[in-house]
């Protein structure tokens, strides 16, 4: 049993360096105890959340073999020699270490089960991060990465330090829309990610550490062992925005998301149809239920203009979003045509506010409307924004 646990180990490959265990050798010993697996590895130079990753991913690899319930991990460093931590009693961040005692804990409190999405870690900031922004969708291939990457650049365009990060780890589109295909982050001399720069932002995606065409198949704790690594482990320096793109949808990327960091407010991006509006209004819903302030929608392939005659058609219908908005109580952000010269741009990696901004067009016009919209709303007086939020969960 534990040599066939031991081989499953070492042909486990690691997220976070794509070397396999037999390669990397921090794996020190796996033996049993109180009727446990334990697994003793080498932590030296893991971040917490590498750590998590780290532990995730032995999981994964040998879950077939052996219960979750029944797997432990010992982790072991230079300096402070071992840290027995059992996945059982004490969760699984090796922060939230407790010391083993054999003393009943003596408490008049009834016992109480964590069902459901478990008890969250209480959130936090980035550091010098002002204003965090999800922007998420109910449907997929709606625009949101197109949104997240031209309002970015429009925030930019007000003078504001941006920074986008790729949350779509099962399908991550940043590296290409801002024509970074195939290069790699580096790390600081504190092992922090060095972002990416492209167009004046900053940014890091799970792209730029896969290859392309290379399906991720992870569990929900691993993906957000990898988003806090986004968050908390790169250096994001001052920035006035992080603009996080959201995978489609309500899943564990978005709750795990929600759970570890403080966002300032969600957008929503649906088209106007009734399929994507019905699935946009489950995104509000997930927000509003998890008390993240939601700024409002977008309305994106809103319309199209001719070249040829100048006529405007409603090709996804009219009208959808802001009757939704309007139900739902919330903003309509601002509404972006469909143009051709967005997908080709975002194509070649040249956005298109990055390339073809001109004051007179339409979706110039509308990107910097829902730029100003946004700043608005989240820099704006506080007296305002008590108002703004309690708009928002009034009802
Ligand atoms: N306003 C627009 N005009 C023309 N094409 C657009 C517009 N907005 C987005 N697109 C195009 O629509 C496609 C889908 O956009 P995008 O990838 O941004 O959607 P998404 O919601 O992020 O998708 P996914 O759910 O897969 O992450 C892309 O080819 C993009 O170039
Ligand atoms: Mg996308």
């Amino acid at each position: 049993m534990i040599s066939e646990i031991k081989n499953l180990i070492r042909s486990a490959i690691n997220p976070i360096s794509g070397k396999p265990e037999s390669e990397e050798c921090r794996v020190k010993d796996v033996f049993e105890a109180e009727g446990d697996i334990v697994i003793k590895y080498d932590r030296e130079g893991l971040s917490p959340s590498q750590k998590r990753v780290f532990e995730d991913n032995i999981l994964c690899a040998i879950k077939d073999k052996v219960p979750e319930d029944k797997i432990s991990f010992s982790s072991v460093s230079k300096d402070s020699g071992d840290v027995y931590k059992s996945l059982k009693s004490s969760g699984k961040s090796p922060d939230n270490e407790a010391p083993k005692s054999n003393e009943a804990p003596k408490s008049n409190e009834n016992a109480t089960l964590n069902v459901g999405h478990g008890k969250p870690a209480p959130k936090k900031g980035i550091p010098n991060v002002k204003k965090v922004i999800a922007v998420a969708s109910g449907k997929g291939g709606v625009g949101k990465s197109t949104v997240s990457v031209n309002l970015a650049l429009s925030l930019k365009k007000l003078n504001k330090k941006v920074g986008l990060l790729d949350a779509d780890i099962y399908g991550p589109s940043l590296p290409i829309l801002l024509g970074k295909r195939g290069e790699k982050p580096k790390a600081n001399d504190k092992k922090k990610i060095i972002p990416l720069e492209a167009h004046g932002l900053k940014f890091m995606s799970f792209g730029l550490f896969i290859k392309e065409g290379e399906p991720v198949i992870w569990r929900g704790p691993m993906l957000g062992g990898v988003l806090n690594q986004f968050l908390f482990d790169v250096d994001w320096g001052e920035l006035d925005y992080l603009i996080i793109d959201l995978p489609p949808g309500t899943g564990d990327v978005q709750l795990s998301m929600i759970q570890s960091v403080s966002v300032d407010g969600s957008i929503i991006v649906s088209t106007p149809q009734d399929v994507a509006l019905l699935d946009a209004v489950k995104g509000f819903n997930m927000f509003t239920q998890v008390k993240t302030p939601v700024l409002g929608m977008i309305e994106n392939m809103s319309y199209f203009i001719c070249s040829d005659c100048g006529a405007s058609h409603d090709i996804f219908g009219n009208g959808g979003v802001k009757a939704e908005v309007e139900k739902l109580e919330t903003n309509l952000l601002g509404q972006v045509p469909l143009d051709i010269k967005v997908r080709l741009g975002s194509d070649k990696g040249e956005p298109y506010m990055a390339f073809n901004f001109n004051e007179e067009d339409e979706i110039s016009k509308s990107y910097m409307a829902i730029a100003k919209n946004v700043d608005k709303i989240l820099f704006e007086s506080k007296e305002n924004k008590k108002g703004f939020f309690g708009k928002l969960f009034g009802k």
